[in-house]
């Protein structure tokens, strides 16, 4: 037998999951940024370059999720989470050199190919680390981390803002906005040198002893290790499926859960809702100051309501978790469009406190739920033999997603924006949203009719579930 390495479970698990704050960081920073680079780089407000600087990281992260998945299956989750740090390094020290446009967008699309590929590999991952009533948890820290990257980047837009608290001078300033993601890079590389394999990954591998040794650095009970080493042999001995299997019938209803929760996950509109938010406010008639930094206050008030979510996650089963956030969530999105449009919120007035009520609670329901419980249900539900595929692909949609939902927005703005009104824009946020609110509510028949519980049950029994449902109907393993 090896001689086992005594690592920490936070260790492992902080590690594990801090390319989530890349993934924040990243997406999270360029809003305060493109408030300069188009003045140095000479670019114009509106324009397709402008747009671009922005889509790139998300182009970046669709190839990325795709292209990882099938080479986790076949590299190890480990190998590739290093890999992914170093693509983060570069991607961020090139765009905060960023000295010519091109520079800048091709650093940026290296970044989202870092960001997609974390995105797929980070849920399988943790997933596949954890005992099973500990599995949301664990897989929610990703979250929390994706919300502390955020967080960091309103604090570091602030801050380095030529009126922040540096002070910095506006050519300036935005380059170090960007290229500080280079720091987690390198802790992420560094830490990530320590990680253990994924004991999944290293079974199949034939690697016995060793996945054995890192399942008992998870667990100390050496019963359920050997009684979760039996269960694993037998999955990891059905061979690796292909697209074959993932589109197969054994694997539909995962393949359809993924589909509709990465989908809904963006169509509920947590991204638009969290960019516009300084917006709304201002709308609903405060000043710009209060706006600003609401903003920041809403990045860390998402980090306190995800570390909740964290405690929570295993205590609830997950197919209420979403059906509850959909309730919060569609409810405070209509609420805050009736303040918007019928209370004529404005001026500090009771229809602007519900508006910024509302939006809250919004942000809190998504945070809690939604935001979280998607990458945990990805991560865990597919099989073995297809697990990082499965990933790849919920990664893929719920980028692509995002990507349509944030390039339409500015588009669905202009065209539900009335001509001639008194804040004729907070009239145009306000109709759109009703359409996210509504949105809300199709999840949940969603979750109703093709979700399956996956709380508090090993990832061996999820899939025997999968197994035995297909053979019933007829379906053999090869
Ligand atoms: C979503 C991202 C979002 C982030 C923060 C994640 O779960 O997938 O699209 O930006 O949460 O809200």
């Amino acid at each position: 037998m090896l001689k086992r390495k005594q690592i920490s479970t936070n260790f492992i698990y902080f590690f594990g999951a801090l390319g989530g704050l890349l993934f924040g960081y990243d997406t999270g920073v360029i809003s305060g940024a493109m408030l300069f680079i188009g003045k140095e780089l000479g670019i114009k407000t509106g324009s397709f370059e402008d747009g671009f600087i922005t889509a790139s990281v998300l182009l970046g992260a669709i190839i990325g999720a795709a292209i990882i998945g099938p080479m986790s299956d076949k590299f190890g989750r480990k190998k590739l989470l290093l890999f992914s740090s170093i693509i983060f390094f570069i991607g961020a020290l090139g765009s905060g050199i960023g000295i010519t446009y091109i520079m800048l967008v091709s650093s940026r699309i290296l970044l989202g190919i870092a960001v997609g590929a974390a995105s797929a590999l980070i849920p399988t991952y943790l997933a596949e680390l954890s005992p099973a009533d500990k599995r949301g948890g664990v897989g929610t820290l990703f979250q929390l981390m994706i919300m502390t990257g955020i967080f960091l980047a309103y604090v570091s837009n602030e801050w380095l803002s030529p009126n922040g608290w540096l002070g910095l001078d506006q050519n300036v300033g935005w380059h170090w906005m960007l290229g500080l993601a280079a720091i987690p890079a390198a802790l992420l590389f560094i830490g990530g040198l320590s990680l253990p394999e994924s004991p999944r990954f290293l079974v199949k591998k034939g690697k016995i002893d060793e996945a054995k040794n890192v399942l008992l650095t998870m667990n100390k009970d050496e019963k359920l290790v050997e009684e979760e080493m039996h269960d694993i042999k037998l999955q990891a001995g059905i061979p690796s499926g292909g697209f074959k299997e993932l589109f197969g019938p054994m694997s539909r209803p995962v393949l359809i859960m993924a589909l509709g929760l990465a989908i809904f996950q963006q169509v509920m509109g947590a991204n638009t809702v969290l960019y516009y938010a300084p917006k709304i406010f201002i709308s609903a008639g405060f000043s710009e100051q209060f706006a600003l930094q609401s903003h920041i206050a809403i990045g860390l008030f998402n980090v306190i309501v995800t570390a909740i979510a964290v405690k929570i996650m295993d205590k609830i089963d997950r197919k209420k978790m979403l059906t509850y956030g959909a309730i919060g969530m569609g409810t405070s999105l209509l609420t805050m469009s009736t303040a918007m449009l019928l209370l004529k919120a404005g001026n500090g007035n009771l229809g602007s406190w519900i508006c910024v009520i509302a939006l809250a609670l919004y942000i809190a329901f998504f945070s809690a739920t939604w935001g979280p419980v998607m990458w945990v249900m990805i991560g865990e539900a597919f099989p073995l033999n297809i697990r990082g595929l499965g990933n790849s692909f919920g990664a893929v949609i719920n980028w692509t997603a995002n990507f349509a939902v944030s390039q339409s927005f500015p588009m669905l703005l202009i065209a539900f924006t009335p001509m001639h009104a008194v804040n004729a824009e907070g009239q145009g946020i306000a109709k759109l949203f009703i359409i996210y609110g509504i949105l809300c509510f199709v999840a949940i028949w969603f979750i109703a009719k093709f979700t399956m519980e996956t709380r508090n049950k090993s990832l061996e029994s999820i899939e025997a579930g999968l197994r035995s449902r297909a053979h019933a109907k007829g379906y053999t393993d090869k």
